[in-house]
């Protein structure tokens, strides 16, 4: 749905809740590929999204594209050490071009608070690796620091002090203006965020640009892991969003849902556009949504939105196309 600024203006001025999304696009997916190999060689065990993906599903009225990267392989060896600049290149490349378009590129170290496999626990490692990664994107404000995918099993405590540490260095790199996706503990999942503490831990992060958005993952399958084909039911995806939309009004935050996806049957369809109208109902608090994921490697996976073969892009991009569109 695409609401005209002259809308937005009207249903303000009438005292409406105008619905309307900021940020709404897909994951690209293939740089973190090869999460064992590293560094791993660029077309054997990773891969870059293609531009012309990206426009393909630019063309529908996405905005947004959050590109999956490695932490090892942009900084190898040592967390605190240089970077690698020809594993960089790859990741700029296509940042630029999603920017250069004028959509939004979110960097997403696909790490899960892990480099080489082990809980991070060098918070000033992780502080310097931030703060040489945001000084390369300082002056592109389309760019979007995710500050990491998908922390879990490692303290509530210290998923906060590496969000924080992540503020605080990007901020200080001179990245000033761009907005910061923060995600918590325990797969950031939506269902569990207040749970499993997340609520608690995560409140007192603080920016003083005031841009930090809160990054929850959602999926519909009995587990909320994204791995199954059946959906719980129709209505799955709203009942487990319920918590983490009160949270986020009541303390004053805003939200994405970084990950969602179902698969290509009636019940799944029907979940992700209820999922998707319910975010819309509360854009308040929500400001859009991501689909897992696009990408040149995803094959006949159950979720794939790369044009033009993928499962999803074929199946559910008609479903949830009124959900498209900032
Ligand atoms: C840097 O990245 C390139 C491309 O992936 C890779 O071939 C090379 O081995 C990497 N260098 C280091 C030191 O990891």
């Amino acid at each position: 749905m695409h609401f005209t600024k002259s809308f937005v203006a009207a249903a303000a001025a009438a005292g409406v809740n105008a619905q309307q999304f900021t940020w709404t696009g897909t994951n690209q997916a293939g740089g973190e590929f090869g999460e064992t190999v590293f560094p791993g060689q660029l077309g054997k065990h990773y891969i870059w999204p293609t531009p012309e993906s990206v426009d393909t599903l630019a063309a529908t009225g996405m905005n947004t594209f959050r590109v999956g990267t490695r932490m090892e392989r942009l900084v190898p060896d040592d967390i605190s050490g240089p970077i690698n600049e020809t594993y960089f290149d790859g990741l700029k490349s296509i940042v630029d071009h999603i920017t250069g378009e004028g959509h939004y590129a979110v960097i997403d170290p696909h790490n899960y608070g892990r480099y080489y496999g082990n809980i991070i626990n060098d918070v000033d490692g992780f502080s310097a690796w931030w703060t040489k990664i945001a000084s390369r994107f300082a002056s592109n404000e389309r760019v979007i620091f995710d500050t990491n995918n998908e922390y879990h099993d490692m303290d509530n405590s210290l998923v906060h002090d590496l969000n924080q540490a992540a503020i605080d260095a990007i901020r200080a790199a001179g990245a000033t203006s761009q907005w910061i996706w923060v995600e918590g503990n325990a797969w950031s999942g939506a269902w569990s965020w207040v749970s499993s503490g997340n609520g608690q831990s995560m409140l007192d992060l603080s920016d003083p640009q005031d841009k930090i958005v809160y990054e929850m993952h959602q999926y519909l399958d009995s587990d909320s892991s994204g791995t199954h084909t059946e959906c719980v039911s129709a209505t799955i995806g709203v009942e487990r969003l319920q918590e983490a939309t009160e949270w986020l009004r009541q303390n004053g935050k805003i939200g994405i849902l970084g990950e969602t996806a179902g698969a290509n049957n009636d019940v799944c369809k029907q979940a992700v556009v209820n999922e998707l109208d319910f975010l819309l109902d509360n854009s308040d608090v929500w400001k859009g949504w991501l689909w897992w994921a696009a990408g040149p490697w995803w094959g006949d996976y159950m979720f794939s939105m790369e044009p033009p073969t993928g499962v999803a892009y074929q199946n559910m991009l008609s479903e949830i196309q009124p959900f498209i569109g900032a």
